[in-house]
């Protein structure tokens, strides 16, 4: 069907949810992909009251360090105040509106806004606004900067736009032996980049939920990780890893299998779900000959030739080696337009050149994202065209996909009820 995106009128979109849901299992029409109405009511009904990873603690570690994490058109300043608190504030004047901090990222005690000059202290409060003896009845504390929802779990800031949202933190305990094996809190980011991708953010999530395209499109990737073919092939690949993992890495319950995402998760936006996966005899880790990369991560004691998949709320994912671990995150910038940010963890003491080459450690999932760059567009060019059919989703491959898809459009519903 075709959505006369100049002209929405609810009731179509309405009806386009409704037939998608009659259609279990078969790919979302190119109006999800195309309908500015549509990506209005996704952030805010979805991604606005979601957890997602906006920093990580060791880019603000002093008070005063800020740093600034933009989703689709808006902009949220992530502060370390000075009493030593994280919080997460808008990046709106609270006179006309104004962004108030213009830097990507710095250290100040004040926020200024450039336009008249207010000025706010780095937990948010109002300081004096100028010339504000001619304001009558003006309460400043009315007039701070306003806040979102932050949670920090193991170094990792986490924010949620939606005020009232439920802790993040029961679902991450779910899988704190496993993630709390890489002492992400004292890791160092070695590398970080952003991928700018012409298209709709669901493309690019959809695409990281699914190894179907691994085989035809990873190269690389095929080459070192199993997760490219199905369970039934790997089991046994799979049963041996874990068989020796805690033995080999000294970390009690780095196999334990968590799946609570999307309409299974412990509470909106919550989703958190880990598993570990055998990569291919030789590989000790995602390297290009299958050698260590860097130090050990955390508790760590050995390689077992596995690699923990972790989701961190619906947007944010990790892939975690012994020796390093990479988050994914995507992000809308638009309609069609998203950010993917990968960013590369080492053990905290770790220094370049030294412990590990960012060349080699990076390598992997810059030419792995490269790639997904690539086929997500032509993708995107695909579901835009008038002549695109919305085909059958791989039963195995392509499961999440559709659990995804399931809980997307129950959260539209009722958006639109
Ligand atoms: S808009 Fe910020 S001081 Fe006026
Ligand atoms: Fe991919």
């Amino acid at each position: 069907m075709i959505v006369n995106t100049d002209n929405e009128d609810l009731q179509s979109l309405k009806d386009m949810i409704n037939r998608q849901q009659n259609m279990p299992g078969i790919s979302l029409a190119s109006g999800f992909y195309r309908s500015p109405l549509i990506y209005q009511k996704e952030l805010q009904q979805i991604l606005f009251k979601s957890w997602i990873f906006a920093a990580h603690i060791s880019e603000i570690p002093e008070p005063g360090d800020y740093v600034l994490f933009d989703i689709g058109e808006d902009s949220i300043i992530i502060s370390h105040d000075d009493q030593g608190e994280i919080r997460a504030l808008h990046n709106i004047c609270r006179h006309r509106g104004s962004r108030v901090c213009r830097h990507e990222s710095g250290n100040s005690k004040t926020f200024v806004c450039p336009y008249h000059g207010w000025v706010y202290a780095n937990d948010g409060s109002l300081r004096t606004p100028r010339a504000s003896e001619a304001y009558v009845d003006f309460d400043k504390a009315e007039y701070g900067l306003k806040t979102v929802a932050v949670q920090q779990y193991m170094g990792l800031i986490f924010i949620n736009i939606n005020t009232e949202a439920e802790s993040f933190v029961p679902a991450l305990d779910l899988i704190a032996k496993p993630l709390g094996s890489y002492d992400l809190a004292n890791a160092r980011i070695a590398h970080q980049k952003t991928y700018t991708v012409d298209a709709n953010w669901k493309l690019c999530l959809e695409n990281y939920l699914e190894c179907y395209h691994c085989a035809s499109s990873h190269k690389y990737y095929s080459r070192s990780h199993s997760l490219k073919e199905t369970s039934e092939k790997t089991e046994p690949l799979n049963r041996a890893m874990l068989a020796r993992a805690e033995q080999i890495t000294g970390v009690t319950g780095i196999g334990e299998q968590l799946y609570m995402v999307y309409e299974q998760a412990l509470s909106f936006g919550g989703c958190v779900s880990h598993m570990r996966y055998a990569l291919y005899d030789g590989y000790e880790t995602g390297s290009e000959d299958g050698k260590a990369l860097a130090p050990l991560m955390g508790s760590m004691q050995g390689y077992d030739g596995g690699a923990g998949d972790f989701q961190l709320g619906p947007v944010t994912f990790m892939l975690n080696y012994p020796d390093h671990c990479v988050l994914y995150r995507f992000i809308p910038k638009g309609l069609k337009k998203t950010e993917m940010k990968v960013v590369w963890f080492v053990q905290g003491d770790a220094q370049e050149e030294v412990d590990y080459n960012l060349e080699r450690l990076t390598w992997l999932w810059h030419e792995t994202t490269l790639e997904d760059e690539y086929i997500v567009k032509r993708n995107s060019a695909g579901v835009n065209s008038m002549f695109y059919t919305p085909g059958p989703y791989h039963p195995e491959y392509e499961e999440l996909c559709m659990k995804f898809v399931s809980w997307y459009l129950k959260c539209l519903e009722r958006s639109f009820s």
